[in-house]
């Protein structure tokens, strides 16, 4: 029996002596000490020793395996260690190196143009207001003097969601809301931002585009305050040196109604090909508000007047940075939105 004992005994120690990793180590300490382990197999056998040999064996076996387990778990840990240390070698990290920088991104031209336009417009004393996208027959339409049957009607189509709401076709829709949303004749000096929506797609023309739209109406307001806020406005969105001119137009809100030009910002107002040797570009729609659409929002004409102007936000951008297609704003081209960073 003690033959036996040490054989096992130094067969482990020689194992021991070899093993190299953490889980060969473990399966030592299974393969003689676990439940069916050699040592545990001898124990069980000690029923059928003499009786009066089984203490002096019992005793044996129990030291050969203190001491085996005592062996085999300090080369366990020393393993463990190693094992651990291996791993954090490995996984060091080196902080020296350099980072990877976060993709940044940064507002769209038409965003910062139309912030641009709103920031001029607030430092005049407007509030800023807005209106809804689905926008209802009467307010973009009937409340500006364009009842259904209008010819002027034409050159706005859009997409209609009923046959009483739309995408609406301009902001002027809001000069209506903020009059109504107000004590009749309370003065007003509001820009309304926004998007719009035509069925209209060339150079010049995208289906989705945004508009600034503008309302002041107080006591005695006259054509001079309407070409004095967008002298202002041009002078600082283009540059001090830039005129501007007033040239009769037709809206059915406005009377009278006026287009207003800048000096070509390409050549100065000189003649070019972007001003087609005009010297002049055409940038808004403007006029004095028409007695109807005060009258039909709660203003009294007689006591009231008003000037209103529209601009496209888009087309500002273009004479701004100098493009020549509306539609490079929206194919989403990085090479081109980049640039405004
Ligand atoms: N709503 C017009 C358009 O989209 C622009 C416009 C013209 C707005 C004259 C106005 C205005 O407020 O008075 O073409």
């Amino acid at each position: 029996m003690n033959d036996k004992l040490q054989e096992i005994r130094e067969k482990v120690l020689l194992k021991l002596k070899d093993v190299k990793s953490l889980d060969d180590a473990k399966s030592i300490k299974v393969e003689y000490l676990g439940k069916k382990g050699a040592l545990t197999e001898i124990l069980r056998g000690l029923g059928s020793v003499a009786a009066e040999e089984r203490p002096k064996i019992g005793k044996m076996v129990n030291e050969v395996r203190a001491d085996l387990e005592e062996k085999l778990n300090t080369r366990l840990a020393e393993l463990e260690k190693r094992k651990l240390a291996d791993k954090l070698a490995k996984e060091k990290v080196d902080i020296t190196m350099p980072g990877r920088k976060p993709q940044e991104g940064h507002l769209h031209p038409v965003i910062l143009t139309l912030r641009e336009m709103k920031k001029i417009f607030m430092r005049m004393g407007f509030e800023v207001e807005e209106g809804p996208e689905i926008e209802n027959d009467y307010f973009n339409f009937e409340a500006l003097n364009l009842p259904k049957d209008h010819p002027a009607r034409d050159m706005q189509d859009t997409f209609y969601v009923t046959d009483e709401y739309l995408l609406r076709t301009q902001t002027s829709g809001v000069q209506a809301r903020a009059m109504q949303s107000r004590e009749p004749n309370t003065p007003i000096r509001m820009i309304c931002p926004g998007t719009v929506y035509r069925n209209d797609y060339d150079a010049t023309h995208s289906p989705m585009f945004h508009q600034v739209e503008g309302l002041v109406v107080d006591k005695n307001i006259s054509l001079a305050d309407l070409k004095g806020t967008l002298e202002t406005f041009c002078k600082e969105m283009f540059g001090s040196s830039v005129k501007i001119r007033l040239r009769p137009s037709f809206f059915p809100f406005t009377e009278p109604s006026a287009e207003v030009d800048i000096s070509c910002v390409m050549c100065g107002g000189k003649g070019c090909k972007v001003c087609k040797n005009s010297g002049w570009l055409e940038i808004l729609g403007s006029g004095m508000v028409h007695p109807n659409v005060l009258k039909m929002s709660g203003y009294d004409p007689d006591k009231m007047s008003g000037f209103a102007f529209g601009m496209g936000v888009e087309r500002i951008a273009m004479l701004k940075y100098g493009i020549d297609d509306l539609r490079l704003f929206f194919e989403n081209d990085l090479r081109f939105i980049r640039q405004f960073k």
